[in-house]
């Protein structure tokens, strides 16, 4: 019976490993372990949503916590590598583009597991993003790549990765939003109003420096002013935020959250008019949800997004961003369509092709 081991660490790993788990559940006699790297670590960034995914408890805690990328990467596999050891997994999958990510691989690459990467391929062609570095590396020493749309399949295929390596089987992000959209709600929908903005930001480039977190937040309070604002702030940017001593009126035109469950997160985006992000997943479900969606970033590893979907870059330019708002409330934004194989079975597939490979 094949031995399977899961890792996650951050909040967006939690979406993409439910439908993998359930899926070779399923379809594969087979034993499966999670291992919690905690990378993220607060209830609302990680407890709620094994709690709403119904994911199984972590076999496997490493409680890492947080810390410079070396630390916390080399801190990830000196705690991994023991489980390793201990348990010789056959195979290993990792999720995404963070540090666990890479950290997990890494461990495997040099005992000799073989590596599945979920998500793998996507590049934003910026080396200055940590999460490139993790891509590059990751996918270079996987042995089982898993693409999310055909960008990714050319891009490892550039890279010199076998074609027979390569499975585009569509977004595991989207299995979780389909699975649970019937469910999603928010207690505070009724009181928001007809027309909101959805923020999320915590990208280093737009919120580590001073300067551009001060000017994000003012634009956003200006925008405030015609469209509602909706902001659950992740514990980087809240952190910065204190650390700047940046202070931000929050009222009802602009509200400031903590991070937010996925259903009742799920449920605003859903309706929200726009949103307003920097963060890959949301990128993607806002494309799926056909609602519009400005990316506060000079690039993407999601250009699919672009192409087929309702994303739009605006880079770091506030008056591009303001320009784009009016296009939206003007109603002349484009409505985009949902990208091939983004349907709810990416997992099955996934359990598919590792069926196929065990044999
Ligand atoms: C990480 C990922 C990023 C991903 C994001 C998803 C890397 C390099 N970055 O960024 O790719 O988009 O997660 O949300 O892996 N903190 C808390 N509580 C927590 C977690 C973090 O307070 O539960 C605070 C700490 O001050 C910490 C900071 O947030 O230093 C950053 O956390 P970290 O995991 O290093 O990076 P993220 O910005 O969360
Ligand atoms: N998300 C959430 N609550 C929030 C903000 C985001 O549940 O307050 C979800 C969102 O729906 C998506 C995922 O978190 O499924 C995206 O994670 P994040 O933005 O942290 O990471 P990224 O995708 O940028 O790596």
């Amino acid at each position: 019976m094949l031995n399977i081991l899961h890792v996650v660490g951050a909040r967006p790993n939690f979406m993409k490993v439910a439908p993998v788990l359930a899926a070779l559940d399923s379809r594969l006699m087979c034993s499966q372990r999670l291992v919690h790297t905690g990378q993220h670590y607060d209830a609302n960034m990680s407890d709620v949503f094994f709690q709403q995914l119904g994911l199984p408890q972590p076999d496997v805690s490493l409680g890492v916590g947080s810390g410079s990328h070396a630390v916390q990467t080399a801190q990830i596999m000196i705690r991994f590598e023991e489980v390793v050891e201990e348990q010789r997994p056959d195979l290993v999958l990792v999720y995404g583009d963070v540090n666990s990510t890479v950290a997990a691989a890494l461990v495997c690459a040099k005992l000799l597991i073989p590596v599945g990467h979920v998500e793998a391929g996507l590049r934003s062609f910026d080396r200055t993003m940590p999460e490139e570095i993790n891509r590059l590396m990751t996918d270079q020493i996987a042995d089982l790549l898993f693409t999310p749309s055909p960008d990714g399949d050319a891009n490892l295929l550039r890279e010199g990765i076998a074609s027979d390596a390569i499975h585009h089987v569509g977004n595991v992000m989207i299995d979780t939003l389909v699975r649970l959209l019937p469910q999603a709600q928010s207690p505070r929908i009724d009181a928001l109003a007809a027309r909101y903005a959805l923020v999320t930001l915590h990208r280093p480039s737009n919120v580590d420096g001073e300067a551009m977190l001060q000017r994000l937040m003012a634009t956003l309070q200006e925008v405030s002013r015609e469209l509602q604002v909706i902001f659950p702030i992740h514990p980087r940017t809240r952190a910065r935020l204190q650390s700047f001593g940046l202070t931000v009126a929050d009222d009802d035109r602009f509200l400031l959250l903590d991070p937010l469950g996925y259903l009742e997160f799920l449920a605003l985006q859903r309706q929200a008019t726009l949103v307003i992000t920097d963060s890959g997943g949301v990128q993607e479900e806002s494309t799926y949800l056909r609602v519009p969606c400005l990316t506060v970033r000079e690039n993407t590893e999601r250009p699919i997004t672009i192409d087929v979907g309702t994303n739009v870059l605006v880079g770091q330019d506030m008056e591009r961003l303001r320009a784009e708002i009016d296009h939206i409330l003007a109603g002349t934004f484009k409505t985009g369509m949902i990208p091939q194989r983004w349907d709810g079975k990416a997992g099955e597939r996934i359990a598919d092709v590792i069926k196929m490979w065990q044999q």
